[in-house]
């Protein structure tokens, strides 16, 4: 049987070494044996960034970014996205299949119980300035759930860790909701148990003085397909971080606020955010031409646009552009969607992107559509955090059951200085200034 393999010659040592080929990788340990002396430790790969580096092996995402496909294990999100919901992905995404009725509706029942939270995370809510970012609320508040729930640092128990996962899935919209409540100084809305998982959540979100608040079903829906869209995206930085935090054996809540944290960053999470700014600084239709010029020139980047992953249209983006229309015909039209709409027109049909195969992202549409929604800007990336906890709790049980696994540990390459010894204070050369330390250090 042909074996697939990698030759490699090195012409230090003019040895050659067989390395073996799986799923399209070398595994990077393999280098390890190609050393000149006894005392080399053997190369290394060096990939800042994981750029061309994969950590695990995963069954529950796929992207394709040439052609702009993306499915979750195994389905194609634009099928998911118009005959799924949320809850039901969810599960697909946890346990690797879809759900009979009856697993559904258990699923829906184990989620729902577990929407209340103890009384003192609102107190510790409450100790946030008013003014505090809700997404820095819920990384303390996901982190503090660790502290409720000791039974989660028994990782290895399958029982313990489908528990943790249904009360995270079940938590995350409550936390969210009293976050922005506090941000705004209204009272808390507890959950509403008989209504769907977005239905709940945008009532605690915007429930106010009346009896019985029922969500737009339009809005609800569009809610339902955005968190399904968002549901996981293979190993970003947020599931890398909480894949290695996790790596450590900490509980999951631990290694989510991980994952909610990375994802705060305007490279991740907030561009949706950053393109709102933009569309609201561009101003009108009319300056669209100017601003493509500035973006061409190096002056900003078109926010909403490009991807490490996707060359060609991301698949989440069409997907949501649509749902922009319909989410429309509720609230009218937030009129940033014109302005868009011409940046796309007039950057597809532009050189500098086609030939840098640049097209419009997931956050291109979303934040439109949030704002059109009445969510605030801040809210945009805790949008993200909900409905990715689901695949950051699949990617964690991935990790954690897979025996190849170890903690996280990469490697370095030393460019420091060499041996030195220590020196007495006066003995030492002249010190460098302040600015000059911190340049050098930070
Ligand atoms: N506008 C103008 N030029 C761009 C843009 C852009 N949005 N994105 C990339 N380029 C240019 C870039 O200047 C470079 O040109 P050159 O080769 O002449 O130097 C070339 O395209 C390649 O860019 P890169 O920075 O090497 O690409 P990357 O894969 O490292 O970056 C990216 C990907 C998403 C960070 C980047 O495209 C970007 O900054 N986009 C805007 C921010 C954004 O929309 N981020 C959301 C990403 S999707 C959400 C998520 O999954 O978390």
């Amino acid at each position: 049987m042909a074996k697939d393999t990698l030759t490699i010659t090195d012409n230090r040592s003019g040895k050659q070494y067989e390395i073996a080929i799986e799923n399209g990788a070398i595994r990077t340990a393999d280098l390890q044996q190609i050393k000149t002396s006894a005392e080399d430790p053997g190369l290394v790969g060096y990939d800042p960034s994981f750029g061309n580096t994969a950590s695990c092996k995963s069954r529950i995402t796929f992207i394709d970014g040439d052609k702009g496909i993306l499915r979750y294990r195994g389905y194609d999100i634009a099928e998911l996205a118009e005959r799924s919901t949320y809850l039901e992905t969810a599960y697909l995404i946890v346990k690797g299949e879809l759900p009979d009725a009856h697993h559904l509706s258990m699923w829906q029942h184990n989620i729902t119980i577990h929407t209340m939270v103890h009384e003192n995370i609102k107190k510790l809510m409450e100790g946030f300035r008013y003014d505090a970012h809700p997404m820095g609320i819920l990384v303390g508040t996901i982190g503090a759930l660790s502290t409720f729930y000791p039974d989660a640092k028994d990782i290895d128990n399958a029982e313990a860790r489908r528990l943790q996962t249904r009360r995270l899935i079940g938590k995350v919209p409550t936390l969210a909701a009293f976050a922005y409540r506090h941000t705004r100084g209204l009272p808390y809305v507890y959950p509403d148990n008989e209504m769907s998982y977005t239905g709940n959540f945008l009532q605690m979100m915007f429930r106010m003085t009346e009896r019985h608040y029922r969500p737009n079903p339009v809005l609800e829906h569009a809610l339902d397909v955005l968190f399904i869209l968002h549901a996981d995206h293979e190993q970003n930085c947020s599931t890398n971080a909480v894949r290695s935090v996790g790596s450590s054996h900490v509980d999951p809540y631990s290694a989510v606020a991980a994952g909610v944290a990375a994802l705060y960053g305007p490279l991740h999470g907030g561009a949706n955010e950053a393109v709102i700014r933009m569309l609201q600084e561009i101003g009108s239709v009319e300056k669209v031409p100017e601003a493509i010029k500035r973006f061409k020139a190096g002056d900003g980047r078109l926010m909403g646009f490009g991807h490490r992953v996707y060359k060609n249209y991301d698949p989440r983006g069409k997907i949501i552009k649509q749902l922009a229309y319909e989410v429309f015909e509720v609230t009218g039209k937030n009129p940033l969607i014109d302005i868009a709409l011409e940046l796309e027109r007039i950057a597809l049909e532009d050189d500098y992107f086609v030939k840098r195969r640049l097209y419009p992202n997931v956050d291109f549409y979303s934040g439109i559509i949030y704002q059109a929604m009445g969510f605030p800007v801040a809210m945009f990336p805790v949008l993200f955090a909900i409905p990715r906890t689901a695949g950051w709790l699949a990617q964690w049980a991935e990790m954690v059951r897979d025996p190849e696994q170890r903690i996280s540990r990469p490697r370095q390459l030393y460019v420091g200085e060499p041996t030195r010894h220590y020196e007495a204070i006066e003995a030492r050369p002249e010190p460098l200034t302040r600015e000059d330390a911190v340049d050098a250090t930070i």
